[in-house]
Order: structure tokens, then C-alpha cells, then sequence
């Protein structure tokens, strides 16, 4: 990591552009020529004054005002072609290269435990690889064949300058050095440290708005004032400071290059005056001083641009680092040999542990369990005690930190991924479904379903009701245009998609709460349509709908504490037992306030 850090830029952009690097580098060059031929017309016209004034008062077209006026055309076209030519070249380069990071990141992105998606959040990863892309896209395309051209404009300029009279070339170089001293000041140690931070600051902001936006509604609800939201307001000003100092940093230096840059003009008059008094042929001289005084601000023009693209390099690397950070994200380790199939499907944990990536303390610690095929088991217990999380290994979203999970005896770390995939339908907690038509998303279970077949999934798990209510059936795109479906009936239509898909093994985790009974009444039938004859794993919240199963285990802080069925656990009288009071209290009163 650090040896890339080391390389160039442009390198590590080329790592992704295979012999479209070419391109980029023939699309500069051109860029270049096409800058300094800019500079030609300008000498050409400068010449035809030139020989205007040598031939006043008798002004007529002579020859080599002919001539100047065809070669100012002539190379006024050649630059705008040359400059067309090498935008085509950086921009086919540059489209190339970003495409291939972002095959590159997705590729790669497939590669990772699915869990790090829970982690890292869609948000990030859409700027991540669509905009740090688009970021070196815009680079590559613009900002290096322009920077190529701002860096020769000012060389060419300088050899004209010496070219004609070397006295007022080395005057003019005074402030262009002046000013970029003054830059280098500016952008010198530190400052590319500086940009990454202004990204990160501002990422930061971005995030933190998002999730107070998000918490509006909690606000409200609760009367709280906008300092509840004291993470954001924290953020906004750490970024505020961090942009404060640093202008404050560069307040002297940009204040110097600005004054260098435009005091040209000064540097020349006194100085002019001063050679004009010696020199030998006025007039030449004062031909040639116009000639500087025109040229010289082209040079101040293109020390700016110079400046400004340099920042934009900065961000094109930062973007390009994290691109970078997302590939150094570690693989879910595949085995490539000795593949073990899945024959049976009975479940084992035989002392799992696992801590989350960055975590402090293990969120699993020495679970062992056994689910036999064909059975149900039923994990219960106070939020956070980790049993989503058990479930999430079983369908190896993270590898266990310690122990191991077999399926029919095979490690799942040694079962290949889409077979693993293939027998397993996962219901979550949340997020179950996508912004898409009800119909795309009952096909993720089984892509090649027929409607008909996908109708019939939704009866069994008693969709009919949603579905009707929905502007196009099972054509609506939910999530999206103001349809919205409860927690309730989005796990209902979650519930058909694993009865499409049909997998021998379900691991369903039941949402935490559901408001109305009617819905808690159809999620129960749709799940007895479900689990007919299936190995299932049941994280459950309403403790009714795990009395029949063939063991119940409760988790709290990572471990088991108590295991059997319904009745056992009743007579041990310990902590199901109070849950189960608890239950049936809160239960009866909701039965009495919906009678009444
Ligand atoms: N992605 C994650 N990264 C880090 N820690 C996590 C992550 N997800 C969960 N945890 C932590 O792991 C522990 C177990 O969480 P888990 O979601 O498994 O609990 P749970 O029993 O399913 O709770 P609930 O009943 O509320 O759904 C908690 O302490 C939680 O904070
Ligand atoms: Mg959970």
C-alpha cells in the first residue's frame, strides 16, 4: 500500500488502462503542440504591426502581410484541430479507465463477506465507485491534457520573450518566479494531507446530514430542539474550523502570488523606461516592449491554471485512494479446492464465537447448537443478545472468529458460495426489499420463475391483500413514488419470495414489532406455508409463534443461556419463563383493546 501511495498518479491510474494508456499520453503530447502552436498567431499579428509601422504612412497590403495574415489563420486552425485530436484521445483513455475501476470495485465488491454491505452502507459505496470514478474520468479527460497546455504556454511564451530582446525576457521572469515561490508556499508541505482532509470534512458533513434528515421525525415526535443533534452540529463545526485555518493559512501566500502575477506590467514599464534611455533604436525597442506587454499577462493566466489544476489533481488522487481502499478490503476466503457439497441439511455450531470487524468485544462467544434437518429452532432473547448475528453465520455473511458451522458435516467455509446461496433463503429483519417491482424482486428468489408461479408464491404467503392495494399489482415499484409498504407486509412479501425460491433451509428473522394484529395473523399463516418441511432457524419476538418448536434457545450477550422446548423451559421457570409471563400479559391486554 505504501509503495502505491509512492507512484505517480497517473501510474496508478494506468495500472486500469491497459494500452489505452497510450492514448492519454499521445492526447498530452498533442495537447501540448496544440499550446504552444497557440502562441503563433499571436507573433504573426504582432510582426504585421510590426510592418505596418515599418512601411507608414504608405499602408498597402505588401507580401508578407499577406503572408503573416495566412500563417495567423493557418495556425489558428492547426491548434483548435490539434486540440480536438487530443481531447479525443484522453477522453477515450479516460472513459476506458474509469469504467475499468469500476468493474475493478464492483468485481471486487462480490468478493467481500456479505456483511461488510450491512457495515459500510449503499450511500458510501455508490460514491465510492460511481463518483471517485467519475472524479478521475474528469481528470483524465480535461484537467491533464489542459494542465500539459498551461504548462508549455508559459515556456513558449519565455522563448519568444528571450527570442526578441533577452533584457526584457529576464525582467518578466522576475515576477513569474516571485509568484511561484509564493505557490509553492501555498500548496508546499502538507497540502495534499490538507485536500484529503477537506474531503474526509466534508464526507463527514454529508453523512451526518443524512442521518439528522433521517431523525427529523424522532424530533418532532419527541419536542426535542435541533441541539439534540449535537454529532451534527459538532461536524459542522469541526469543518467550519478546518476551513477557516486553512484560509487563513493560505491568505498570505495567494495575496502575494496574485500581486506578483498582476504586477507584470510595473515590472516592465520601469524597467523599459530604464533600457529605452540606452537603447540604440527606439523604436525598435518600443515595438518590442508592446510586444511584452502583451504576451507577458498570458503567462499569469496560465500560472493560475497551472494552480488550479493541481488541485484538481489532489482530488483526483484522493478519489483514486479510495477506490483503493475499498480493493485492500479483505476477501471472504474461497476455497478453490476440494469443494464440499451440501447432501444433508442438518446444522451444527460447534463453539462459535465471532467479533465484528473493528468491534471491541465478541458479539458470539462459544455458541454450539444443533439444528437436525427437518426441524425448527427458535432463538430468543433481549435486543443486542446477537442472534441475527448466529444467523448471519450460518449464511456465512462474516466467518466465525473461532469454532465452525457445518451443514450436513461440511465446514460452510469449504461449500462453494452459490451453493451455499442455493440452499438457504434468508427473511431479515429489515430491509427485505428493493427499490424495484414486486415482481423483480419475488424473482431474485428463483429468476427464471413464471408470473403464475410467482402469483402462486404470493397467495401462499397471503399477498393478495398488498398486491390489490398496489397501483399495478404486482408491477409496482415499491419503495419509490410514495409506495411504501409497512414493516409487516414488506416481511409478508419477503416470506413469498422464499417460498418461490424454495430452499431447504430458512433462517428467518422475525421484525421486532408488528402493529396491527391482522397483519401479525397473516404473517403466521404465510409462515406455516413456509417452513412445511423445511430445516428452519427462527429468531423469534413474539414468543407465540415459537411455542411448537422442537427446541428454543436463549441468547443474551452472545451466549446461551437456557435451551429446550416451550415446556421444559417453563418448568426451569428462569428467564424464558418471565419472557413468556411477560408475554402473555402484554398479549391478553392487546386482546382486550382490540375486543373492545
Ligand atoms: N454490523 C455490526 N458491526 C458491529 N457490531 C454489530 C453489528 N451488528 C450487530 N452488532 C453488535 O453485535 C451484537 C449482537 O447484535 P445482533 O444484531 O445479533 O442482536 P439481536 O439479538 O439480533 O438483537 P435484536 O433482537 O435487537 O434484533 C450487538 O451488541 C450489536 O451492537
Ligand atoms: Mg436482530
Amino acid at each position: 500500500m505504501k509503495k502505491k501511495k509512492s507512484q505517480s498518479l497517473l501510474r496508478r491510474l494506468f495500472i486500469y488502462g491497459g494500452n489505452y494508456k497510450y492514448l492519454t499520453l499521445i492526447g498530452m503530447f498533442l495537447s501540448g503542440v496544440s499550446a504552444f502552436i497557440s502562441l503563433v498567431p499571436i507573433v504573426f499579428i504582432w510582426l504585421s504591426v510590426k510592418e505596418i509601422f515599418s512601411i507608414y504612412p504608405n499602408i498597402v497590403m505588401t507580401d508578407s502581410l499577406i503572408r503573416y495574415s495566412w500563417l495567423t489563420l493557418g495556425s489558428a486552425i492547426g491548434t483548435m484541430v490539434i486540440y480536438f485530436v487530443a481531447l479525443m484521445c484522453t477522453h477515450l483513455a479516460a472513459f476506458r479507465i474509469a469504467k475499468n475501476i469500476r468493474l475493478c470495485a464492483i468485481s471486487h465488491l462480490m468478493t467481500l463477506p456479505l456483511g461488510y454491505f450491512n457495515e459500510v452502507g449503499s450511500g458510501k459505496l455508490r460514491r465510492i465507485i460511481s463518483d471517485s470514478a467519475t472524479q478521475t474520468e474528469t481528470y483524465l479527460a480535461h484537467q491533464l491534457p489542459d494542465l500539459v497546455g498551461a504548462m508549455v504556454t508559459p515556456l513558449g511564451v519565455m522563448i519568444f520573450l528571450f527570442l526578441f530582446d533577452w533584457r526584457l525576457g529576464i525582467i518578466s521572469l522576475m515576477p513569474m518566479a516571485l509568484a511561484t515561490i509564493s505557490m509553492m508556499f501555498m500548496m508546499g508541505k502538507g497540502y495534499s494531507e490538507q485536500v484529503a482532509q477537506y474531503q474526509t470534512e466534508l464526507e463527514n458533513v454529508n453523512n451526518e446530514s443524512v442521518e439528522y434528515v433521517r431523525g427529523i421525525p424522532v424530533v418532532k415526535t419527541f419536542g426535542q430542539s435541533i441541539f439534540s443533534f449535537q454529532k451534527f452540529h459538532n461536524t459542522i463545526k469541526t469543518y467550519q474550523k478546518f476551513v477557516v485555518n486553512y484560509t487563513v493559512h493560505s491568505r498570505m501566500p495567494m495575496v502575494f502570488f496574485q500581486t506578483f502575477m498582476g504586477s507584470m506590467a510595473i515590472f516592465l514599464s520601469i524597467s523599459g523606461i530604464w533600457i529605452f534611455t540606452g537603447a540604440s533604436d527606439p523604436q525598435n525597442f518600443l515595438l518590442n516592449f508592446l510586444f511584452y506587454l502583451f504576451f507577458t499577462p498570458i503567462c499569469g493566466m496560465m500560472m493560475s491554471k497551472i494552480m488550479w489544476t493541481s488541485q484538481n489533481t489532489l482530488l483526483a488522487e484522493d478519489a483514486l485512494s479510495r477506490v483503493n481502499e475499498l480493493l485492500s478490503e479483505k476477501s471472504l476466503p474461497q476455497q478453490s479446492e476440494s469443494k464440499e457439497v451440501i447432501k444433508t441439511f442438518d446444522i451444527t455450531l460447534n463453539n462459535v464465537s465471532f467479533r465484528y470487524p473493528n468491534a471491541k468485544g465478541n458479539a458470539v462467544s462459544d455458541v454450539s447448537m444443533s439444528i437436525k434437518q427437518g426441524s425448527t429452532v427458535a432463538l430468543v432473547g433481549p435486543s443486542g443478545g446477537g442472534k441475527s448475528t448466529l444467523a448471519a453465520l450460518i449464511a456465512r455473511f462474516w466467518d466465525v472468529t473461532k469454532g465452525n458451522i457445518r451443514i450436513g458435516g461440511a465446514d460452510v467455509r469449504n461449500i462453494d458460495e452459490s451453493e451455499l446461496m442455493k440452499n438457504i433463503s434468508f427473511v431479515f429483519q429489515h430491509t427485505n426489499l428493493y427499490k424495484a417491482s414486486i415482481l423483480d424482486n419475488l424473482k431474485e428468489g428463483k429468476p427464471n420463475a413464471t408470473e403464475e408461479e410467482v402469483l402462486e408464491a404470493l397467495k401462499a404467503a397471503r399477498c393478495e391483500d398488498i398486491i390489490g392495494k398496489l397501483p399495478e399489482g404486482i408491477h409496482t415499484v415499491v419503495n419509490t413514488k410514495g409506495v411504501y409498504l409497512s414493516g409487516g407486509e414488506a416481511q409478508r412479501i419477503a416470506i413469498a419470495r422464499a417460498i418461490l425460491k424454495d430452499a431447504p433451509i430458512i433462517l428467518l428473522d422475525e421484525a421486532t414489532a408488528f402493529t396491527d394484529p391482522e397483519n401479525e395473523h397473516q404473517i403466521q399463516l404465510a409462515l406455516n406455508e413456509l417452513t412445511k418441511g423445511k430445516t428452519i432457524l427462527m429468531i423469534a419476538h413474539r414468543l407465540s409463534t415459537i411455542e411448537n418448536a422442537d427446541c428454543i434457545y436463549l441468547i443474551a450477550n452472545g451466549s446461551i443461556k437456557e435451551m429446550g422446548t416451550h415446556d421444559k423451559l417453563l418448568i426451569e421457570n428462569g428467564l424464558y419463563a418471565e419472557m413468556w409471563k411477560e408475554y402473555q400479559s402484554a398479549f391478553i391486554w392487546n386482546e382486550r383493546e382490540v375486543l373492545a
